[in-house]
């Protein structure tokens, strides 16, 4: 717990405590965990939805608002003349002391000013679509205090691109109404919405406003609003304009005395029936039914009490005790939180993503769940599930779908043509698991067959997508790219020369038959290499052979087509010139097909795999990870796409883009080069990089997209906090590389690869009900390979535990 200038991890409770407010850039957290979910800022900033940013949005949020971060969850107090908030925004008064502990699912303040001091915690409840700030007002100073608080939050009418585009409309449809206080939000409750919000205290309020105007005036801010200014609210009723919840409380506190309380932001869900009780007065028994629940501290104590219990319990299907500290508290909580926020919430919802511009990707989804299955295996099946039933029977795939939905949503662009194989990794990944072969039979149909016309199986799914590809190869019998494959700023058949124009949107290229692609080439091993596996396991030997042959079949194309002489081609372009050749002025040489070949298990053999890593270590690696491509395009290259938009040194232009560092490591492990790879790891891991945090702006806990690259006019720089397929990928790493406790058919196979100054480490690990406790010893500072491995004491041959019984306690030994 060494506080560094922003503030510190503090292991034991999970936590990461900032201890001043002005952090580079607003560091986040998200309360929730089932279906309502709160991003929320170290000033309170944030909104809270059900499911679908985009669809149900419950508050409002200004993305790119100056200053950053402007709209949030707020309390003011007034003191006398003095005006503050516990979350320092948005009144900025120097307060104090100032903490923010972003737990797991949980947030809590601690502020004090002139002997006040509030803590305030917001949870989300298991279960529960209300969203609690637990309120506790302390008097600490000598002398009585009279403190006016007031609450604030705005309302947002749900959908959230025409709330903040559709004004001419938007400003006549709010309508509220207040009982006991609490505000009921029921804009197009009378039309077509069968659901409303409330905001409501626990303690009794004396006075609320619902009118923004009239709470902070029109030409005054979220710094200074009106009421708090005049300590009166105004009892406001908004009709129209802009709906808001803020409750005013008088607060009258002896030396020593405190108050606690509660403010409630619940979704209720009322169904078509019932809805009124009179004309334009809404039915509120559901609404007050919530506020009845969480009356006494008693319940929202309970309700926090199951939160942390169930993250406690979450957690510890995974914990490690390794020399490294940033291993440690990445792989035993923030790591793992981070997974769960990507498998909740894909890339919509964060700082960078607005909830309206992208809901669940298909590849990203497939990935995420890598880091998830551990967790909460019920949920990973059905998302499977939920991701094959938007493959075509084509076999391709919608790129997106609507959480709220489950819908395909074409607006964001087509035509990828690596998302179909990573169903195999998800789903192979939830069978080593949980051992449940049963949901390959699972019938899901497709996306583009009216009513089911055409059913499938999730077996046949997999099948599919395997065919698509083969079916889908050029001239060098390579995999086509299509619009993009993973990296999807390399639009060989875009062509786009419009300035308006989204590269993600723009059209096809004359011919889309020519380009190839060298990193799904590399997927493409992967996964086949994995489905030969599983059909193996199934007892399915001629299936097996026959994937195993078109595994061979891609093998030796990228032998024969897909090799630069020092590192693996990255692709073909539309006239089928080479790109990330020698012989290409910029981007001779990229990441994604070195760590694809190589973890597709090619040029192991022949020495291939092992210089292109060598090639990465020579060209892309530097102290803040390995980018993307050398040297960067300094010209935008028409044949090449948005891969070339980028100013050099950002994003997919020699960006470091976290998520393909991880494939890099994996290969390495594959070598056995455990020092590098622990070298790498530590390039780009947020929780290294607290020394120079004010260079890498982001949050220390959690893994960003993209760092800036080595050739940027800002090298080490964090963009793109949360939502990013580094999380599921690092933690692949630590847990199945580093850690090398990998699930499989007929076991839990270890296969560690770690520094080799690593003297020992331990790991425990839930695995189909038992928990293994794993002790691996290096005595001779070794990298990989097990010599001596003992169950409860007695020595077994190979490198699989067994599977031992639900609710038995294994204890593992093993020797490098
Ligand atoms: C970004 C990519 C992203 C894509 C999808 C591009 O502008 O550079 O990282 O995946 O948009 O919308
Ligand atoms: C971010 C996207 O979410 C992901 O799908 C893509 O693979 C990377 N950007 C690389 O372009």
């Amino acid at each position: 717990m060494t506080p560094q200038k922003y503030g510190y991890f503090d292991d034991n409770a999970r936590e990461y405590v900032i201890t001043r407010p002005d952090t580079p850039l607003p560091w986040l957290n998200y309360l929730g965990q089932d279906d309502f979910f709160g991003p929320i800022t170290n000033c309170a900033g944030g909104y809270t939805f059900y499911r679908d940013a985009k669809l149900r949005r419950l508050t409002r949020y200004r993305y790119n608002d100056i200053p950053y971060d402007n709209n949030g969850r707020y309390l003011y107090v007034k003191d006398g003349d003095t005006v503050w908030n516990p979350s320092w925004k948005p009144v900025r008064t120097e307060l104090d002391r100032y903490e923010c502990r972003h737990g797991m699912g949980y947030s809590r303040f601690i502020a004090e000013k002139d002997g006040v001091e509030i803590e305030m915690l917001f949870f989300i409840p298991n279960e529960e679509t209300v969203e609690l700030w637990q309120t506790t007002v302390r008097n600490k100073s000598g002398v009585k205090k009279d403190l006016k608080l007031f609450s604030f939050l705005e309302f947002c009418f749900y959908e959230a691109q025409n709330d903040a585009t559709n004004y001419q409309r938007t400003y006549s449809i709010g309508e509220v109404e207040v009982e006991d206080g609490v505000v009921y939000h029921k804009t197009e409750y009378r039309e077509r919405r069968d659901h409303y919000t409330i905001f409501g205290c626990t303690r009794p309020v004396d006075g609320f406003d619902t009118c923004r105007d009239a709470f902070v005036g029109i030409h005054n801010g979220l710094h200074d609003p009106k009421v708090v200014l005049a300590g009166e609210a105004g009892n406001s009723i908004a009709h129209g304009w802009n709906p808001i919840g803020s409750h005013q409380l008088n607060l009258s506190l002896e030396p020593g005395a405190e108050e606690q309380f509660t403010f409630v932001l619940g979704y209720v869900v009322q169904g078509d029936e019932n809805k009124f009780d009179a004309p334009l007065v809404m039915n509120k028994s559901k609404g007050k039914a919530v506020m009845a629940k969480y009356a006494d501290n008693a319940s929202v104590d309970a309700a926090f009490e199951s939160v942390q219990e169930r993250w406690a319990e979450l957690l510890s299907n995974f914990q490690v005790k390794t020399p490294s500290k940033e291993i440690n508290r990445m792989g035993n909580t923030w790591n793992q939180a981070q997974c769960m926020a990507t498998f909740n919430l894909s890339r919509s919802a964060s700082m960078f993503e607005t909830g309206i511009g992208r809901g669940m990707g298909y590849r990203d989804s497939n990935q995420d769940l890598l880091g998830f299955v551990h967790l909460v295996p019920e949920k990973a099946r059905q998302r499977v599930l939920d991701i094959a039933a938007t493959q075509m029977s084509g076999g391709l795939c919608f790129h997106q779908y609507q959480p709220l939905t489950k819908k395909g949503n074409a607006d964001i662009g087509g035509g990828f043509m690596d998302d179909h194989l990573w169903l195999i990794l998800s789903t192979t990944a939830y069978i080593k698991e949980t051992g449940d072969t049963s949901i390959l039979d699972e019938n899901i149909g497709y996306a583009d067959q009216a009513d089911d016309a055409k059913t499938g199986t999730l077996l046949e799914h997999l099948e599919l997508s395997i065919r698509y590809c083969l079916e889908n190869r050029g001239p060098h019998g390579l995999p086509l790219i299509g619009h993009a494959d993973w990296n999807d700023c390399l639009n060989l058949n875009c062509f786009s020369t419009e300035a308006n124009e989204s590269f993600q949107l723009a059209g096809h290229g004359t011919n889309d038959k020519v380009a190839e692609s060298l990193m799904i080439a590399g997927l493409f091993c992967y996964a086949s290499d994995l489905f030969a596996e599983l059909y193996n396991f199934m007892g399915k030997a001629d299936d097996a052979d026959r994937i195993r042959g078109n595994y061979d079949e891609m093998v030796s194309a990228v032998e024969t087509h897909g090799w630069d002489g020092k590192w693996f081609l990255r692709a073909y372009d539309a006239f089928g010139n080479p790109v990330g050749s020698e012989t290409n002025e910029e981007g001779k040489i990229y990441i994604e097909s070195q760590g694809w070949c190589v973890m597709g298990g090619i040029g192991l053999e022949d020495g291939r795999a092992q210089q292109a890593l060598d090639s990465v270590h020579e060209h892309l690696y530097y102290e803040h990870g390995c980018v993307l491509q050398q040297p960067p395009y300094t010209n935008y290259h028409v044949e090449l796409g948005e891969v070339s938009s980028y100013p050099p040194g950002y994003k997919e232009n020699a960006g470091v883009f976290c998520h393909n560092n991880p494939w890099i490591h994996l290969g390495l492990m594959k070598l056995g080069d455990g020092d590098r790879a622990y070298e790498y790891y530590l390039s780009v891991c947020p929780a290294a990089k607290e020394d120079s945090i004010d260079t890498y702006r982001g949050e220390p806990y959690v893994y960003s997209q993209m760092i800036s690259g080595k050739d940027a006019p800002t090298p080490g720089e964090a963009k793109n906090a949360w939502l990013t397929g580094t999380a599921a990928w690092t933690f692949t790493t630590v847990s199945q590389g580093f850690c090398g406790v990998q699930p499989d058919y007929s076991g839990l196979k270890l296969d560690p690869c770690i520094p080799s100054d690593w003297p020992e480490f331990e790991v425990t690990r839930k695995f189909r009900g038992a928990t293994y406790n794993i002790k691996v010893i290096n005595p001779n500072g070794r990298n990989k390979g097990i010599q001596e491995l003992k169950i409860n004491g007695k020595p077994i041959e190979g490198t699989i535990i067994p599977f031992a019984e639900a609710g038995a306690v294994v204890t593992v030994e093993a020797t490098l």
